[in-house]
């Protein structure tokens, strides 16, 4: 696995070759570390489409802060969004299309949902064999507030027709060449849920570019693909919008692979709800310890169901102890967990986390290989040294 510190030293001559081209992303340079302004301390996975991705250490609170949420995009973001001009059409399988400003959304019932995002490359790194895209490790994840008016709401004024089925987001990024643009569907029964919104607002904040500004989907409990950013249009149509990002893009084979198997379109369906899934926030890994009372605590999280227990393990997954969790929940939003481990002797071990959710779900010791390493899910672990 490449460290931190290597990782950054390599990505450091694509920023600055990227930055003399491209202003837009006004990355500075330090010794070590670039720097995206508001993103400070985060590991940059690409420049090109800027993708960053967030150390253990920061995902240690309930809510994410918004300089510790990472961000995934796959083209260039909008380098011109302005909130008097930007306009959201609603068209299709409608009665009455329409053209929404943000002013006619404010003026809607707002709702706030706190959602813990994941991308569904999150983890991808630790897929054997190693499979391409990028190389996320634990940090494409955190959890924020999100508010905004109901997507029903919004297709309710519209009035969708009896043949409509599916809801398809566009974007408004920037798309390089013949890149396909980013646009993706998601069911009608989902895009009603009470729960899905058309956000504008995150941490009690605007939203920033990066996250999506002026508004963007929020589809509580599902890959963070399925919440489409800086949304221009919304269209309701009969069948799945069947793009690049839908088809071959972000789908799940039907039946386990074994590594190294082609995923078969036919024999696969586009990702909907996230894994049940833990994180050891800290000790972080290869942490050398001075006591051998060991305050071990992290996050566990599983889209559309509720997390029942997380366990910990310092024996390699021989014996399992219950974590306590912590008091803070919303339906979709990650628990925080934690366990305190008194370590036998000083020497090397090995500390596990396992999670377990409503639909009796629990993370694999091995998480099942596709070839895009997508929901990730393998219990946690890191290795530390008590030196006491
Ligand atoms: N929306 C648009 N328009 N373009 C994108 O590239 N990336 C998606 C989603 N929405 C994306 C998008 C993916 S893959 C993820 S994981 C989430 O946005 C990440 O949201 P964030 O950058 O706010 O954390």
């Amino acid at each position: 696995m490449i460290s931190r510190r290597n990782f950054i030293k390599q990505a450091s001559g694509a920023v600055i070759a990227l930055s003399s081209l491209d202003p837009l992303l006004a990355l500075a340079i330090d010794d070590e570390s670039p720097q995206v302004p508001g993103k400070e301390g985060m590991i940059l996975r690409s420049a090109r489409f800027l993708d960053l991705e967030a150390p253990p250490e920061y995902l240690d609170s309930w809510i994410t802060p918004l300089p510790h949420f990472f961000v995934r995009n796959h083209m260039h973001e909008p380098s011109t969004l302005d909130s008097e001009t930007w306009k959201l059409s609603i068209s299709g399988d409608v009665e009455t299309p329409q053209t929404l400003s943000l002013a006619d959304l404010a003026k809607l019932v707002p709702h706030t949902v706190v959602n813990t995002l994941e991308c569904a490359g999150n983890g991808r790194s630790f897929q054997q064999p190693r499979v391409p895209g990028v190389q996320w490790q634990k940090g494409a994840v955190g959890t924020a507030r999100f508010a905004g008016p109901r997507l029903r709401d919004v297709l309710s004024r519209a009035g969708v027709r009896a043949t409509g089925k599916h809801v398809m987001f566009r974007g408004l990024d920037e798309v390089p060449g013949k890149v396909p643009p980013f646009v993706r569907s998601i069911p009608l029964e989902k895009a009603l849920d009470a729960d899905t919104l058309i956000a504008t607002h995150m941490n009690d904040a605007v939203l920033t570019r990066h996250h999506g500004f002026p508004a963007r989907a929020l589809v509580p409990g599902w890959v963070g693909a399925a919440s489409c950013k800086w949304l221009s249009e919304i269209k309701v149509l009969e069948k799945e919008f069947d793009g690049n990002f839908m088809k071959p893009g972000y789908r799940y084979p039907d039946h386990p692979l074994k590594p190294g198997d082609p995923l078969k379109v036919d024999d696969s369906h586009p990702l909907t709800a996230l894994s049940v899934k833990s994180l050891i926030v800290s000790p972080g890994d290869d942490a050398t310890l001075k006591s051998r009372s060991v305050h071990i605590h992290g996050a566990a999280w599983a889209g559309e169901a509720d997390i029942v227990k997380v366990e910990v393990s310092a024996d390699t997954g021989a014996t399992w102890q219950a974590a306590r969790l912590g008091h803070e929940k919303s339906k979709y939003a990650w628990r925080l967990w934690n366990y305190v481990w008194q370590a036998p002797r000083a020497g090397d071990y090995t500390i596990m986390s396992r999670a377990t959710d409503s639909q009796g779900r629990a993370q694999p010791a091995t998480a099942e290989w596709n070839p895009s390493g997508y929901l990730y899910n393998a219990v946690d672990q890191v290795r530390i040294h008590v030196e006491a």
